[in-house]
């Protein structure tokens, strides 16, 4: 941690009770993938971020997809310089303009297709559409990120069902190292970057859409770093 420029270092717990504060998508559909980040893992990706790569603060981010603004908000209240939230969904938007008056952050949010976006980023999160109702809608959210970003954070599928790995999560709470899906590594080779680490994690979601048969849902989902 030493040598980052942190302003202060915020306790993980109170990260995602900040997290936990925050709005999250009212009406979500199930064509854009509108599922909320859990507080837990958006603390995991911006603290991985933040204090063991120092790529938060004093920077400028790039929050791609922001729904209602949980990752971009997050890494403003970490103390990121500068930070720019885009989604396609004018109802989440305004969701993240509510979170944002009452989190007292500034955030620049705007309603539009990530292609919109242009020029240089420190650091782009996201977690895109994993390609449930479109196929491979996150490798354009991949290519948009390696065109603008120095480096990445991104949420992926985990490839197969593993038993054995959700136990582990399950007793561990947190993140596992796992090797990265060659196909997805291949991809963002191709358009410039490396994948320097990938950790597994526990996702819940609630019953949300009507598709969905059990009330609520654990998956495992990998959060790629990548350096441009
Ligand atoms: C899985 S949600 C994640 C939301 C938020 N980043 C979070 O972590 O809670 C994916 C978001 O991407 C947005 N989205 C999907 N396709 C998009 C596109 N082409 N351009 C901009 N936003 C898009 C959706 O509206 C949705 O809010």
């Amino acid at each position: 941690m030493d040598g980052y420029p942190q302003k202060r270092l915020i306790r993980k717990l109170d990260l995602e009770l900040f997290l936990a504060s925050l709005k999250p998508q009212p009406n979500p559909q199930a064509s854009l993938e509108q599922y909320t980040t859990s507080e837990q893992i958006a603390a995991n990706m911006l603290y991985l971020a933040a204090y063991t790569n120092g790529d938060i603060a004093d920077k400028r981010v790039l929050d791609l997809g922001c729904g209602t603004g949980r990752l971009g908000l997050g890494a403003a209240f970490l103390g990121a310089g500068e930070v720019v939230g885009i989604d396609v969904d004018p109802l989440a938007i305004h969701e993240a303009r509510e979170n944002r008056a009452k989190a007292g952050l500034a955030f620049e949010l705007i309603n539009g297709d990530i292609n919109a976006i242009v020029g240089r980023f420190d650091t782009v999160l996201q977690n895109p559409p994993f390609g449930v109702q479109t196929r491979e809608a996150d490798r354009a959210f991949l290519v948009k990120a390696l065109e603008v970003g120095n480096h990445i954070y991104s949420l992926h599928n985990h490839p197969e069902v593993d038993e054995r790995l959700i136990k582990m999560l399950k007793s561990s709470g947190g993140m596992v190292q796992v090797q990265p899906n060659t196909f997805l590594e291949r991809f963002i080779a191709k358009h410039g970057g490396q994948v320097t680490a990938v950790y597994a994690m526990l996702m819940t979601i609630p019953k949300m859409f009507d598709f969905h048969r059990k009330l609520k849902h654990d998956f495992v989902i990998d959060l790629y770093a990548i350096k441009k």
